[in-house]
């Protein structure tokens, strides 16, 4: 039985930004190739800022809880300040996660991140080069 932090149950049993977003301007979407666990987040940006965000994660309750967190620390946030995100303030927001589980939380960041990239491609602006370093990864490997 894995113990998780009474956070990371709240958030697995009321996630919050569930769904499909019509009209995203981004969209990011990974896989755990370990697990076969997939997330889709989408990005509504408004002034460089993200305006709007909802996923739809088939996965664990770490995969839920966490991809329900990030939508919570990122909304509002400017495009460079929610690509200093870390699995790390993740895990940290959500009061720890077993370390069996910390792979989990890699999920969110990484679908975020391709979200962002996804917009920035769209609207031509420019891409940081390790943003596009881990999206070329990910088009490789599958995941970051
Ligand atoms: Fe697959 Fe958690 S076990 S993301």
């Amino acid at each position: 039985m894995i113990n998780y932090s009474k956070k990371v149950l709240k958030h697995f049993r009321n996630p919050h930004n569930v769904g499909k977003m019509a009209k995203p301007d981004g969209v990011g979407e990974v896989g755990n190739m370990a697990c076969g666990d997939v997330m889709k987040l989408y990005i509504k940006v408004t002034d460089d800022r993200i305006a709007n965000i909802k996923f739809e994660t088939y996965g664990c309750a770490a995969a839920i809880a966490t991809s329900s967190v990030i939508t919570d620390l990122v909304k509002g946030k400017t495009i460079s300040e929610a690509l200093v995100m870390t699995n790390k303030d993740v895990v940290d927001s959500l009061e720890g996660l077993p370390p069996v589980k910390i792979h989990c939380s890699l999920l969110s960041v990484d679908a975020l991140r391709e979200a962002i990239h996804d917009y920035l491609i769209k609207n031509k602006r420019i891409v940081p080069e390790n943003l596009k370093r881990d999206h070329e990864r990910m088009m490789k490997t599958g995941r970051n």
